[in-house]
C-alpha cells in the first residue's frame, strides 16, 4: 500500500482517496473526489509510469497539490486534480505525433472521450498558446478555447511550482531549471523566457486566493 499525502503546517483536516491502485491520496476537507479522477489516474498512469517514470513523479507531484488545494475550487476541484493528473500525458512517446505534448495530449484526451472543459484546460495549460506560436500550431491549439479562470490559474500553479521529481519549489526555480534542463536554444527555453511573467501572475493570483484559507503554505 503507497500512501502520498502532503503535510500542511495548518493541519486541516484530510479525507482520503483509494484508487483501484491501492494508491490513498489525503485531500483537504470537502467532498471527495471521483470517478473522473480515478479514470484520469488509471490513464496517466499508464502512458506514463513506465515510459517516463520521471515525468510520472512530477505528475503525481502536481496532482498532489492539485489534490491538497483542490476544496478552494469547488464546485470545480474534481476537474482541476484531473486536470493535474492528465495535464503532461501528452508526452506518452504513443501520443507524441506533433511533438507538442500539450496539443497531443488534448487530442488523445479528446478521443479518450474526457470532458471538453478538462481537455481544454490540459491543451492550455502552463500558456501552452504561446508554445504553440513559437512551434507553428497556434491554429492547431486554438480548437481549445483556454478559459482563463482561477481553476485555470490553479492548475498552471500546480505544475509551475513542482519539480521533474514532484518536489515543490519556487516558480523562479521551476524556470530557471527549465532553462538550464534544455539550453538557452531550445524551443522550450525561448517559450519560458516569453511566458514568464504571464505564468508568474497566474501563479500569483492563485497564491492570494490561497492564503486567506491558510493552505499557501510552500515557499512559492
Ligand atoms: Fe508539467
Amino acid at each position: 500500500m503507497v500512501i502520498h499525502s502532503v503535510d500542511s503546517p495548518c493541519r486541516v483536516r484530510w479525507k482520503s482517496l483509494r484508487l483501484p491502485s491501492g494508491v490513498i491520496w489525503r485531500s483537504a476537507y470537502g467532498e471527495p473526489v471521483g470517478e473522473l479522477v480515478t479514470w484520469a489516474y488509471e490513464l496517466a498512469r499508464e502512458k506514463l509510469a513506465v515510459a517516463l517514470p520521471r515525468r510520472w513523479q512530477h505528475v503525481q507531484g502536481v496532482a498532489m497539490e492539485a489534490v491538497r488545494i483542490s476544496d478552494v475550487f469547488e464546485p470545480h476541484g474534481e476537474l482541476l486534480i484531473a486536470a493535474a493528473v492528465l495535464h503532461d500525458i501528452g508526452y506518452a512517446p504513443d501520443l507524441a505525433t506533433t511533438g507538442f505534448h500539450s496539443l497531443d495530449g488534448a487530442r488523445y484526451l479528446t478521443a479518450s472521450g474526457a470532458p471538453e472543459r478538462l481537455v481544454n484546460l490540459v491543451a492550455n495549460h502552463s500558456c501552452a498558446r504561446l508554445e504553440a506560436q513559437l512551434r507553428g500550431l497556434a491554429a492547431e491549439l486554438a480548437a481549445y478555447p483556454d478559459e482563463c479562470t482561477p481553476v485555470r490559474d490553479a492548475l498552471w500553479y500546480c505544475d509551475m511550482t513542482m519539480t521533474p521529481d514532484g518536489e515543490p519549489c519556487s516558480f523562479d526555480t521551476r524556470a530557471e531549471e527549465i532553462h538550464t534542463r534544455y539550453g538557452p536554444e531550445h524551443v522550450v527555453s525561448q517559450f519560458m523566457a516569453q511566458a514568464r511573467d504571464e505564468i508568474r501572475a497566474a501563479v500569483q493570483r492563485t497564491k492570494e486566493t490561497l492564503v486567506p484559507t491558510g493552505l499557501d503554505t510552500w515557499d512559492h
